[in-house]
């Protein structure tokens, strides 16, 4: 019997052989390994009590024969508990072993490589150019980079693309205010994008309130559209303006991209589309638009997927076609995951099931769409998040924050400090704050953006797991050993506290999987502070400098592991840490 990174894959593998050598039961046969309830050991296995069911046998005797059928181990012992379910609970050397080989960083990330690698398209962050990035913007952000990190620490090949809406009627309403107020984009003032948002409120209250305006701003998106040089040059400029302004959120956040096509990139890739939708009978015109119903659907039967303007114009459906299209041609992906807001949920579905069809059509294979959702971030009082005065908060003014709240955390705890470490400590509290107020939740739920809460080192905070991680650093200082150098024991996890956190550990791959399965940052999250709180308790019941080396080895070990394990999980998630806190 091998250490399998995965225990619960090489226990459901084992339940499956043991079945086949058994009476009465059949290849349909499915049992589920899952993570047990700590009262009753390690793993169950369910599946016993619905099968028995159905074939008319005795539960607990079916469970007693697979038993019989389990190989020989030393490295589990097996009971019945219930109806039927097969608890196993792990002995001493499967956890020290376990803990002992996955140790050092490259051993880890070899093991949690898929043998599957694909291509994944990550559409994240997404913002509009000639505007600021709002705190609206952070989730996708946040949310995407880690799915980003998360997919290529399990060594499948990521594209990340911004796809910037760069090509809306925004443009219109925004040239309009430039030339009208005689503007030079090169001549802005200190925040060039502050100055655009302006312009662009101020234009949108013209042309709301005047229908030449309106009509003006139209013509200037035309003639934008139709390839106008002063409007192309002016827009061109906006575009670079605004990415400059994201580019330095999302250097503070260590975010990157490979790409930043935009919606524009697609702007002359969309005539194929009408006509091949339209070949293949899924597209309709209706009232002059072209349009998608699909009658299958319950609503969507009657709600139409617009994918060209009564007009003739383009829109973000349109260019959402396209840029499948061009994703799977040109880059060949397996599979393409958006994060956005929830409110795009009909959006994207309605995009999901016109692909299905049109690739259906053509007999090609469509890459795997996935939404990846979230909702929205509230202000204390339970509304969506605003400025005092109402306007949508601005990115930066909120990481600025951030990291000025957690530099008086720094200064209150550490009055000496140099102002650079201070600094330094700073930027990573707060950011990492800000960051795991965003991922210890469930995506789906809304959350209220709240600073002492996310700031506090107690609960499950980024401070907390970042305090966790520099204790075990000053472990190690005082011990004047490298985390990587512990020396082998023959003293196995034997007491409470050494064998929960050696369970801990183990659960690791399972979690990365689940996050993986149900792309929601939260459960390694989640895991993260188990395994922190865990820690915790584990040192405070065990002095780790005991006389008996063995033991003291042993409990290094834990201490290495759980760094480690806290390390790369705060990796994924974007958090950086710190050796002193
Ligand atoms: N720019 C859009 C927004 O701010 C998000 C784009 C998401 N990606 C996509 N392919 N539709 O809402």
């Amino acid at each position: 019997m091998k250490i399998e990174f995965d225990i619960s894959s090489e226990l459901d593998k084992v339940i499956r052989e043991a079945a086949s050598n058994c009476e009465g039961l059949r290849d349909d046969f499915d049992p589920q390994v899952r993570q047990a309830d700590e009262r009753f050991g390690d793993f169950q296995a369910n599946g016993m009590l619905s099968y028995a069911k159905q074939t008319g046998q005795n539960p607990r005797e079916l469970a007693q024969r697979l038993i019989d059928a389990l190989p020989e181990s030393n490295f589990w012992e097996t009971s019945i508990a219930g109806p039927g379910f097969i608890n196993f609970v792990l002995s001493s050397s499967f956890y020290y072993k376990w803990i002992e080989k996955f140790g050092n960083s490259s051993k880890l990330r070899q093991e949690s490589r898929t043998d599957k690698p694909r291509k994944i398209v990550i559409d994240f962050s997404s913002p509009n150019t000639a505007k600021q990035m709002h705190v609206g913007h952070i989730r996708s952000t946040i949310i995407g980079e880690s799915l980003a990190r998360l997919l290529e620490f399990q060594g499948h090949e990521v594209i990340r693309d911004n796809h910037l809406g760069d090509w809306g009627t925004q443009f219109g309403i925004l040239l309009y205010a430039i030339k009208r107020e005689h503007i030079s984009l090169d001549d802005l003032g200190p925040d060039p994008i502050a100055s655009l948002e302006n312009l662009y409120r101020q234009g949108t209250s013209w042309t709301k309130e005047d229908p030449v305006c309106l009509s003006q701003a139209r013509k200037e998106l035309v003639k934008l559209q139709n390839g106008d040089p002063e409007n192309l040059n002016l827009w061109e400029k906006i575009r670079e303006i605004s990415m400059s302004s994201f580019h330095s959120i999302y250097k503070m956040l260590g975010v990157h991209f490979d790409h930043s096509y935009g919606e524009s990139f697609y702007r002359d890739k969309v005539e194929p589309i009408y006509e091949k939708l339209l070949k293949h009978n899924i597209c309709i015109i209706d009232e002059g638009a072209l349009v998608v119903f699909h009658p299958e659907h319950k609503r969507f039967a009657k709600q139409p997927f617009i994918i060209r303007k009564s007009d003739g114009a383009s829109n973000y459906a349109t260019t959402d076609l396209a840029t499948v299209e061009f994703r799977k041609k040109e880059w060949n992906a397996d599979q393409i995951i958006y994060v956005t807001d929830g409110r795009q949920r009909d959006h994207f579905e309605q995009l999901f099931l016109t692909v299905k069809k049109w690739y259906a059509a053509e007999n090609v294979d469509s890459p795997t769409l996935s939404h990846v959702w979230f909702g929205t971030i509230l202000g204390e009082d339970n509304k969506a998040i605003k400025t005092r005065d109402g306007q949508p908060v601005k990115l930066i003014d909120l990481l600025t924050e951030a990291t000025d709240r957690a530099q008086n955390m720094v200064i209150e705890k550490k009055p000496d400090l140099e102002l650079s470490e201070v600094k330094k400590r700073a930027k990573k509290i707060g950011l990492g704050a800000v960051r795991y107020a965003d991922l210890s939740q469930d995506r789906t739920l809304d959350y209220v953006f709240a600073w002492e809460k996310m700031l506090a080192m107690q609960g499950n905070t980024a401070p907390y797991l970042q305090y966790a991680v520099a204790r075990i650093h000053s472990i190690f200082r005082k011990a004047e050993i490298e985390p990587l150098d512990i020396p082998p024991t023959s003293y196995f996890p034997t007491s409470e506290s050494e064998r929960k956190l050696a369970r801990k550990l183990l659960f690791f791959p399972i979690v990365l999987k689940q996050t993986t399965k149900e792309l929601k940052p939260h459960f390694l999250g989640g895991y993260l502070y188990e395994l922190a709180t865990e820690f915790s308790s584990f040192y405070n019941q065990s002095k780790v400098m005991v006389e008996d080396k063995n033991i003291m080895h042993l409990r290094l070990l834990l201490c290495a592991r759980t760094l480690h394990l806290m390390e790369i999980g705060t990796e994924i998630l974007g958090i950086e840490t710190l050796e002193e806190m």
